[in-house]
């Protein structure tokens, strides 16, 4: 049982700690001239899983759908090698694509494309259309690179013919209107596998353009990880991001990022963990799997990448390894799927999770740490969570093989802490036992998740007030409410929000917090709602994204004392400093149809500044910010006069308030 009652009593009674207020004046005290509670600085954080297209095809910058012709029935049942790639031809020209796999690029990446084209006059080409069409702008460019072996000059069987010229390939970006918006030879063909490399600009804008490799000659030509890269990625690196989310997300000012999943993490199965030794080193020797949600994953958006994009924000990263089971639903079942490794293979997975901390943190001459440095990478990433399991059921099976990994962690690298699994749910049995595991091993962190409706958010305000702080550190992994027909509310946000002021005032026992899941490409969903969607050209934040933006702009690591009135209607709030601004953050959650007259009073033994910022985020509870009415709900801020350290501020129906005090000049 997790609920201590004496502190339940207690922090009922302290209930954000403050008295009500009578009615007609809702006085709200935040008393800068008291002791604050220290709380996480790190609580606002996000979880990123490939889910929904979140990596190819969506935050992964390349273009090229089934780049390296691994695509399988096994991700879906109409799926094969040369999915996505067919043949284009012109004139007299003939030529097929076939599959391939004598002589690979490398054994993770076992088949490769070969086009073998008999006539080449007029056009012989194959094509890709990328992820639901290629998006390109007039004047970017674009770097193609393939790797290509050439097999013969002309017939296969035939020698060569001393007037027979070796093919070249051409790349090309073909409009929906069939013009050649873009068009470069790649150097020549070697005859043992090479990295050929161009570059192409876009004469023109086109949302669905294709993407064509054009021989001049016949001849046969294998091929693997062809790829069409925007030059222009986020903060300009190689094999990167798709700018403009990656810009959304680092607009989070998220603290942390779990990744990469999820479910995606312990997979279908013992044979589909997803391994982080298969997703670094250079892209054709990383091993892509089928991703449990039902599409490839290439990994080329992998741990190196991850870890970077960290670091780019500001974000500590979070690594998620299985707990050696897999998903409770593998294999088409619900519930009683779970798998669970060999136990005689359990030594060899640990030392994959020693390893995976010495890849991240060991000198750039050790044996992992050495695979980073060549990565481009030689300090250090200053790895200092590991996350093992992800929901699991809560089988003695799981607990035998957790316990093995968190042991060999905890004796090997004291230094990192270990965040625990307590099941898919906020109670029930998985829960209850997840925590006396938690207990037992005395684990620093457990990870929580539940998605529930907004009522239910709102009724559990106090569900925090009321934990042990001596036992484990709650890191919240996955929550988000979920309104009717899983739609993406105002109502649902405001939910968040109020929830959100609620683990504020808890911050000293839940630690990190992240909404879930992150990102969805409309058009291939499996999960709703998320909390950014995004097409081929453009992002859309919903409004549970403005939320949590605005919480992590406002973030504090000091929860402020405070006389805040209880009222008869939806109303949450709190109030936080950023002990390094000085910045105090009051925020106030109305999720009732009238407005809230509320007095907002500093309570100072200093100075205060003459005014304050006020942030407003309203509207109706059944608004929706979708690509249909992007941006129908968005905040306002404004700058208020503070007279005699007090603020009369009127809470419009359905609203998140938030006001920002800085420290007096
Ligand atoms: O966030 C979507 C899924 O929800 C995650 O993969 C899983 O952990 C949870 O069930």
């Amino acid at each position: 049982m997790k609920l201590s009652s004496t502190l339940l009593m207690a922090s009922m009674a302290l209930n954000n700690g403050f008295s009500a207020s009578s009615p007609e004046t809702n006085d709200l005290t935040v008393h800068l001239d008291q002791p604050a509670k220290p709380i996480s600085s790190n609580l606002w954080g996000i979880f990123y899983e490939d889910l929904n297209y979140a990596a190819d095809g969506g935050l992964y910058a390349e273009m090229i759908q089934n780049r390296s012709f691994d695509f399988s029935a096994l991700e879906q049942p109409d799926w094969n090698a040369l999915s996505f790639w067919e043949v284009s031809l012109e004139g007299d020209a003939s030529a097929r694509l076939i599959v391939d796999a004598g002589r690979p690029l490398h054994r993770n990446n076992p088949t490769y494309g070969v086009f073998k084209v008999d006539n080449a006059s007029g056009k012989a080409a194959i094509r890709n259309p990328g992820f639901d069409g290629i998006s390109v702008e007039e004047g970017k460019s674009y770097n193609v690179s393939a790797f290509a072996r050439l097999l013969h000059i002309g017939p296969r069987w035939t020698p060569a013919k001393p007037e027979e010229k070796a093919p070249e390939l051409i790349a090309r970006i073909v409009a929906q209107n069939g013009d050649i918006i873009a068009e470069s030879k790649l150097p020549p063909l070697t005859t043992d596998w090479s990295k050929l490399k161009t570059s192409l600009v876009a004469q023109k804008t086109d949302t669905h353009a294709s993407f064509e490799l054009v021989a001049t000659e016949a001849g046969g030509i294998a091929l693997d990880i062809v790829s069409l890269f925007p030059a222009d990625t986020f903060r300009g690196r190689e094999n990167g991001l798709r700018k403009d989310i990656a810009q959304t997300i680092a607009d989070l000012h998220p603290r942390f990022i779990r990744f990469p999943g999820g479910c995606l993490v312990h997979g279908n199965g013992v044979e589909n963990f997803y391994d982080w030794k298969d997703s670094v080193g250079p892209l054709e020797t990383r091993k892509g799997q089928p991703n449990l949600w039902g599409y490839h994953q290439s990994v080329g958006l992998g741990y190196f990448e991850y870890f970077q994009f960290c670091e780019d924000i500001g974000a500590i990263p979070v690594p998620v390894v299985a707990a050696a089971v897999s998903c409770q639903h593998t294999g088409q079942t619900f519930d009683i799927g779970q798998s669970c490794l060999p136990i005689e293979e359990m030594e060899r997975y640990i030392q994959d999770t020693l390893d995976l901390i010495e890849w991240a943190n060991g000198p750039a001459d050790s044996k992992w740490g050495s695979l980073r440095a060549a990565a481009g990478h030689p300090e250090p990433f200053g790895l200092k969570y590991v996350g093992v399991g992800n929901e699991d059921k809560m089988t003695p099976e799981f607990e035998e093989r957790f316990k093995l990994i968190n042991d060999a962690i905890q004796n090997a690298h004291p230094e990192i802490t270990v965040i625990g699994t307590v099941g898919p749910f906020p109670d029930g049995e998985d829960f209850e036992i997840g925590w006396s595991i938690a207990n037992e091993l005395q684990l620093e962190v457990v990870d929580e998740h539940y998605y529930r409706d907004p009522d239910w958010f709102w009724d559990n305000l106090d569900r925090y007030d009321s934990y042990d702080r001596s036992e484990s550190k709650v890191y919240l992994g996955e929550y988000a409410a979920h309104d009717e027909g899983r739609r993406l509310t105002l109502r649902s946000a405001l939910a968040e929000a109020a929830f959100m002021t609620s683990l504020e005032r808890n911050g000293d026992v839940v630690i990190m917090a992240s909404y879930a899941p992150l990102l969805a490409k409309i058009g291939r969903t499996q999960w709703n709602p998320d909390l950014i969607y995004f097409d081929n050209q453009t992002v859309y934040p919903t409004i549970s994204y403005e939320v949590q933006k605005l919480f992590g702009e406002t973030r504090g690591d000091e929860y402020l004392q405070a006389e805040i009135p209880t009222l008869e209607q939806r109303f949450a709030a709190s109030a936080v400093r950023n002990s390094e601004s000085g910045n105090a953050f009051v925020k106030l959650v109305n999720g009732a149809d009238n407005p809230i007259p509320v007095t907002l009073n500093f309570a100072s033994d200093s100075k205060l500044a003459k005014q304050v910022k006020v942030t407003t985020l309203a509207g109706e509870l059944d608004d929706t910010n979708t690509a249909e009415k992007p941006g129908t709900v968005l905040p306002s801020t404004q700058t208020q006069k503070l007279k005699k350290a007090s603020l009369p501020l009127e809470l419009p129906p359905y609203s998140l308030v938030i006001v920002e005090l800085a420290p007096a000049d």
